[in-house]
């Protein structure tokens, strides 16, 4: 096996590098989040860093890269306190990674893609039409991370839509009948099958 030491880390190329250290942490989840300015512009983003945190109360947590340039998802939530999170499917995936190119504040990213604005429950930031899963989230909360300058954002999630064929009699989602992806390093795209669920573990006797 190749052994790259944390010197070889730092001597490496930024590309090389990120490519790297992006990929060997395994498959990301995928989410485009949907925000708006106080005004109504409307923005959408792809993020990989959308983590589940607790179940009771319903929270989930995501990574701000460091806001040395402007990041339209973050001043929007902290303008309204509200964001939108989407499920991507396989047949979004190319519109979804292009809402990581910088556009600026004035233009949606809704208009450069075929992705569409759906708005519902008078939530003030805008859904994707046909993700499989939507949830509408509230700001609760953000933690600096000393080491790297980025921000962590602690949400409540306050509206939540599934596609019916995904939602199973126990509550449990099988993603894979959506069609929902994931993601391999920053620019990957791939589409897990589920191979097997398995009982509550208990210790062997
Ligand atoms: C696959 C992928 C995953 C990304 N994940 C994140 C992320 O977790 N956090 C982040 O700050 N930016 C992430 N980005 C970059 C944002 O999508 C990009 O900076 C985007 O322009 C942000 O838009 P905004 O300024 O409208 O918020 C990711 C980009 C790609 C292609």
């Amino acid at each position: 096996m190749k052994h790259i030491k944390i010197s070889d880390i730092e001597d490496m190329s930024k590309i090389y590098r990120l490519n790297l250290i992006n990929s060997v942490t395994g498959y990301k989840s995928a989410h485009l989040i949907g925000s708006q300015t106080s005004k109504g512009n409307t923005n959408l983003a792809i993020f990989s860093s959308v983590v589940h945190l607790g179940s009771n109360p319903a929270l989930i947590g995501f990574i701000i890269r460091p806001t040395t340039v402007p990041r339209h998802t973050y001043s929007n939530i902290k303008a309204t306190g509200t964001f939108t999170l989407n499920a991507i499917s396989k047949k979004q995936i190319a519109d979804a990674h292009h809402t990581s190119a910088k556009y600026p504040e004035n233009i949606s990213e809704f208009d450069k893609t075929n992705l569409e604005i759906e708005k519902k429950n008078d939530w003030n930031a805008p859904y994707v039409k046909k993700a499989p899963i939507q949830m509408g989230c509230r700001y609760q909360n953000e933690y600096h991370i000393n080491e790297n300058d980025t921000i962590m954002i602690v949400a409540s999630i306050e509206h939540l839509y599934i596609s019916e064929s995904l939602l199973l009699e126990d509550g449990w989602v099988q993603l894979d009948k959506g069609d929902i992806i994931t993601i391999n390093g920053l620019d990957g795209y791939a589409a897990p099958q589920l191979l097997e669920r398995f009982p509550y573990a208990r210790p062997k006797a």
